[in-house]
């Protein structure tokens, strides 16, 4: 008897010590590269006069022998309201359109809002699937985790790729707000163009509320969004000690008020925690730099992009590490965010199918599958969590989690 009771206690430690491990899902897409729609498509259709996204006034540049941007108009309002909805026309006469965006809720501890995440979106027959899938989420603001037009992959850097972006995603964009990250395919470095300036499309196009955050340069900054504070985080900029970044993010982390804002999300390009071949342990200096500030600071959700498949972390670190004492294994840690990558908007690239095995213990599910998900803020304890695969329905969700926030209610699962 009691040999059949150790032989039953060994197999539920046996049970539990494997519980924490990942799910890769067997959801499978055909891999290929996607070719972008093409320049007659719809979505990307000018409209009448001259007020499409890169039509507008003060602003031009140049890009590489041919292109030569529309004028391009950026207008800052001040003074408005919390939670009021504004209407706005851009044009004039008979070609005006009408356009209205609402400001988000005041910031506030127990105030509900809701994300939606998106990653290297591009301009393909899938991102459009992504982007009408996002839009019937009901969301109210976008985190897009950087690679928006992926323009460069075109001979030359085609911006006018940049400019059929913009007409694509605007039926979205010009009515919510979508908080910028950068990736490497906004840095259109291109010396044998002659274009040696990195991220000049990017940033004659998308402007960030950089200032406002005491940060120096668009690439980095933050913003308070009802209950969250959000922090972007630049891949592409230098971040080693003593620089711009590493120097604002330390500031930064001390100007989070969990009282007010309990949501700490923080927005990065290249994934800390990647189980995937693909841009395997890219991110990893930046980790070594930063993965403490942010475990220490009980960050709830990383967010990243880049590698194009779909994975979610349990809450782990990895930051015991000292050169001498061999402790360089990620481990559970309750003070730790949940990583999220976020890189299947389903771009020309296609999807990253190579995932490492076994599956690390860090990693609670992964699948190269295109899509987008959805990070709905309760109260100052809960928030739900989903991600959204694109080839099912607009209801179904293939993965899901209810994250408990890390300043309010640490527990020790999600
Ligand atoms: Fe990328």
């Amino acid at each position: 008897m009691a040999a059949v009771a150790v032989v039953t206690l060994l197999l539920l430690l046996a049970v539990a010590s494997v519980a924490r491990g990942g799910v890769t899902s067997t959801y499978r897409r055909r891999l290929q590269a996607l070719p972008d729609m093409p320049l007659d498509a719809d979505v990307f259709r000018p409209p009448a006069g001259f007020n499409a996204p890169e039509q507008g006034g003060f602003r031009r540049y140049s890009y590489g022998r041919k292109y030569r941007s529309g004028f391009i108009y950026h207008a800052t309002l001040t003074g408005l309201e919390h939670a009021t909805k504004y209407h706005y026309a851009v044009g004039s006469g008979t070609t005006a359109r009408a356009f209205s965006f609402t400001t988000p809720p005041k910031p506030g501890p127990d105030v509900p809002y809701k994300f939606g995440l998106i990653g290297d979106l591009g301009q393909t027959f899938h991102s459009n699937d992504t982007l009408t899938h996002y839009e019937a989420s009901g969301a109210d603001a976008v985190l897009f985790i950087g690679d928006l037009s992926y323009a460069d992959n075109h001979p030359d850097h085609d911006n006018n790729r940049w400019d059929t972006w913009a007409r694509f995603v605007e039926r979205s964009v010009a009515y919510q707000p979508w908080i910028w990250t950068t990736g490497n395919h906004e840095l259109d470095f291109a010396p044998e163009l002659g274009e040696t300036m990195p991220f000049k499309p990017f940033t004659n196009r998308y402007p960030t509320p950089f200032k406002a955050s005491g940060s120096t340069r668009p690439l980095w900054y933050s913003v308070r969004m009802a209950s969250a504070h959000v922090i972007v985080l630049a891949s592409y900029a230098a971040y080693g000690k003593y620089t711009p970044q590493w120097t604002w993010l330390q500031g930064e982390l001390k100007r989070v008020d969990r009282k007010v804002t309990p949501w700490l999300l923080v927005c990065v390009h290249s994934p800390w925690y990647n189980s995937n071949g693909y841009h395997y342990m890219e991110g990893e200096s930046m980790r070594v730099e930063f993965e403490r500030w942010l475990v220490d600071a009980k960050a709830d959700v990383v967010l990243a992009g880049h590698v194009h498949s779909y994975e979610r972390t349990h809450r782990v670190s990895n930051v015991a590490y000292d050169i001498a004492n061999g402790m360089a294994t990620p481990v559970f840690n309750r003070s730790a965010p949940v990583y999220i990558n976020i890189g299947d908007g389903g771009n020309i690239e296609g999807l990253a199918d190579n995932f490492r095995w076994p599956q690390p213990e860090y990693s609670a599910f992964r699948e190269a599958s295109f899509g987008h998900a959805t990070l709905q803020i309760m109260n100052r304890t809960h928030a739900y969590y989903e991600w959204h695969r694109n080839s099912d329905g607009v209801k179904v969700v293939a993965d899901h989690a209810w994250f408990t926030n890390r300043y309010w209610m640490p527990t020790d699962t999600n």
